[in-house]
């Protein structure tokens, strides 16, 4: 048996010796980039025709890896790669299906380093947002193996004198996994080997902005021993490849993580029962948020400072959980707003391969116009106290940009920008605050900066989102610790890395036997 499950801890870059030996693995990494990247499918490697550059967020110029592309005949082939896998994977010992997650947790422990690097190249992530990430990926591997193994034991059921009766955990099928390029290695390996570990086997289209540290994933999995056929390999375009697989009778289940936009299409598509289908098949999704802070009169205020300014620039707000709202009690709305801005404007802006780097760019150029053009809704809306601009035009750099005196109802405080854009909104009363921070189609975190515990207390009840932080940020759940995931449009409900989350992944079976 394994040891209970703990987090894994976050290497201090505070130490010199820790930057400089990522500053070896970076440049080590960085000579090795622009390799070509095939499909795997069933186990075997396929160069395309059709290629795809990955390219890094912080220098255009630079390819990171030159990635095939699958189209719709290679998306049939890795559905039927993993439907032949499945007979024997569905049969496999679970302790022996955890034991792969087990090894592959104990290399990315030793080469953690190699894979965060690849995301500060890949995915413009700090290197101290891409270690952390390596450690939730790590955790993963490490909490559903565990997961796996306690639902592989003899069920509780309410005993009876005339039978046994037992109940087991199943497998569904086919999955699909279509994973976000913000969390290109943690949420890509925890949704990926989540469903794997409970006896599923699935086709991978990975993000189309990070399919190298995808590919650098596979490799770990071969590596490990992972049967072919288990995770299949097929990066390519959303529209066609995406629908293709979500809506093939053989696909017995979807998880998605991304946009409300796909996630709403990916479950009204697998809604539909195809010819030849034998079952409903199951979406789990978790999509966007519009996450408030709300700050009370009597708030610890240097607390709260610093809970909106990591929240919200942290790899430039680009994380479902980022802050992009902060509701303010009027008492101290003033002041919490000169504060912010004046902390973030202290925050480093550039590449994030460099060590004191604070906000790195956003991921491509459809977010970078996209966050632009919010920013110009903004200055409509409210009044611009911070930012608003761009940086070196070599990458996709946008300042942290803060709005104040923004009425709860205008589209910058009610849709998702996913960048590093906050609006201000004043309240008159904790109430008032609650209510403006429950205005909005999403649920996903939320947090109360506040000293008084009867407010705390109602916020509790009232403040209707799926992870809800007092007194701290509100990003940056941990495995096992925060079960992560949302009410209404941020998704299906899941938690990812919680104790209900293998069960997606499974149907169970109950057999009763009377002697
Ligand atoms: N789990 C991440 C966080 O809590 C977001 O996906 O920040």
């Amino acid at each position: 048996m394994r040891t209970e499950f703990r987090n894994e801890s976050f290497v201090n870059f505070k130490d010199e010796r820790n930057n400089a030996e990522y500053d070896r693995v970076l440049e080590q990494t960085e000579a090795g980039l622009g390799k070509a990247y095939p499909l795997i499918i069933g186990g075997e490697r396929i160069m395309t025709e059709t290629k795809a550059a990955s390219i890094n967020p912080a220098n255009k110029a630079q390819v990171v890896g030159i990635v095939s592309q699958a189209d719709v005949q290679y998306a049939e082939q890795a559905i039927q790669a993993a439907a032949a896998a499945f007979e024997t994977w569905k049969r496999t010992d679970p302790s022996e299906r955890a034991r792969y997650l087990f090894r592959a947790a104990a290399i990315l422990r030793r080469r953690r380093h190699e894979f965060s690097a690849l995301m500060t190249i890949e995915a413009g992530k700090t290197r101290v947002e891409a270690d952390v990430e390596t450690a939730e990926a790590i955790d993963f591997l490490e909490f559903y193996g565990r997961e796996m193994q306690r639902l592989s034991q003899p069920q509780p059921l309410t005993v009876s004198q005339e039978e046994e009766n037992e109940l087991y955990y199943l497998p569904l099928g086919v999955g699909v996994i279509i994973p976000p390029w913000n969390f290109p290695l943690a949420i890509m390996a925890g949704m990926t080997m989540a469903a794997v570990v409970a006896g599923n086997t699935v086709v991978l289209k990975p993000a189309s902005p990070t399919p190298v540290i995808a590919a650098k994933f596979m490799a770990l999995l071969e590596e490990v021993g992972l049967p072919a056929g288990v995770v299949n390999f097929v990066p390519g375009p959303g529209g066609e490849v995406g629908d293709y697989l979500v809506d093939h009778p053989l696909t017995r289940f979807v998880s998605f993580t991304g946009s409300r936009d796909v996630g709403l299409r990916i479950n009204e598509r697998a809604a539909k029962t195809q010819p030849g289908q034998k079952w409903i098949k199951r979406v789990v999704a978790e999509m966007g948020g519009k996450d408030a802070i709300i700050v009370d009169q009597d708030a610890d205020l240097d607390l709260a400072v610093d809970a909106i300014t990591l929240s919200a620039f942290g790899f430039s707000g680009q994380k479902c959980s980022a802050c992009s709202r902060v509701i303010v009690h009027e008492k101290v709305y003033d002041t919490v707003l000169e504060r912010v801005a004046e902390r973030a404007s202290r925050l480093t802006i550039g590449a994030p391969s460099a060590a004191g780097t604070d906000v790195g760019p956003v991921i491509d150029e459809k977010a970078y116009l996209k966050i632009q053009e919010y920013i110009e809704i903004g200055k409509q809306e409210g009044r611009l106290v911070l930012g608003g601009g761009t940086g070196d035009p070599n990458g996709f750099f946008i300042e942290p940009t803060i709005f104040a005196d923004v009425d709860p109802n205008a589209r910058i405080s009610r849709e998702e920008i996913f960048g590093p854009v906050v609006a201000f909104t004043k309240a008159q009363s904790f109430d008032e605050a609650l209510a403006f921070a429950n205005n909005t189609d999403y649920g996903l975190t939320g947090a109360v900066i506040s000293r008084s515990g009867a407010n705390l207390e109602k916020a509790r009840r009232e403040f209707f989102v799926g992870n809800l932080y007092f007194n701290r940020k509100c990003t940056g759940a941990l495995v096992g610790t925060h079960p992560f995931g949302g009410f209404n449009m941020s998704g299906t409900d899941s938690k990812a890395g919680g104790r209900d989350y293998l069960l997606l992944f499974t149907q169970a079976k109950l057999v009763a036997e009377r002697f």
